[in-house]
């Protein structure tokens, strides 16, 4: 089951989000990736990352990255809001599997995945909760040749349990796929 599809919308519910991190757990370690360390894309990566660490048992390191503005819309390009402290010693020589909510345009991901590139990890993977069916404006780097999903979703917007500002409504509306008016 994918969650409610609503009005155009998805809405996840915890519990979904949490099976859908545990199939994602599954396929990194059935392709015999061992990471050595989880680097979350904040904010919309550090809830999956937490859950990622329950079944791969890995440290999470976290990087702060914003695209879109106060405004909801995208910005011109995407902006470093924190970054690693000792970078390089963190990562050379590393296996990095970075996590992220979504992969929609992909821009925030191939800026992340290039910035991560430049301090010589051993190899990145990536790992999001949901790929968006659609065509994408960045571009994965050669260099990484491991990508997971836990799910493929049609690309409309997806409301995540964390935004929701009454969560008990938000969780009714994706078990029972009924938006109480
Ligand atoms: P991508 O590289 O991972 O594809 O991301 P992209 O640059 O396209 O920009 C993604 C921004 O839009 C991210 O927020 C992401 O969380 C958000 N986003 C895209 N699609 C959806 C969706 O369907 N639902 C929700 N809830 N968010 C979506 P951001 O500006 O990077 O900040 P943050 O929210 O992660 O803090
Ligand atoms: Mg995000």
């Amino acid at each position: 089951m994918t969650g409610a599809d609503i009005e155009g919308r998805y809405f996840l519910s915890y519990e979904h989000i949490h099976l859908c991190v545990r199939s994602l757990a599954e396929k990194i370690t059935s392709s015999g990736f061992d990471p050595d360390l989880i680097v979350a894309i904040g904010t919309g990566g550090f809830i999956p990352a937490r859950i990622l660490k329950t079944f791969l048992k890995k440290p999470i390191l976290t990087v702060g990255i914003s695209y879109y503005g106060p405004d909801n819309r995208p910005a011109a390009s995407p902006r470093t809001i924190q970054w690693i402290d000792e970078v390089q010693q963190k990562l050379a020589g590393k296996r990095v599997l970075l996590v992220d909510e979504v992969d929609d345009s992909r821009v925030t991901l191939e800026y992340c995945l290039r910035e991560l590139l430049r301090h010589e990890p051993a190899e990145i993977a990536i790992a999001v909760l949901h790929n968006k069916r659609k065509e994408k404006k960045g571009r994965l780097p050669a260099q990484v040749q491991r990508y997971f999903a836990g799910e493929e979703l049609d690309d409309k917007w997806i409301c995540y349990p964390w935004d929701a500002m009454d969560i008990t409504k938000h969780e009714q509306i994706a078990r029972s796929g009924i938006i109480a008016h």
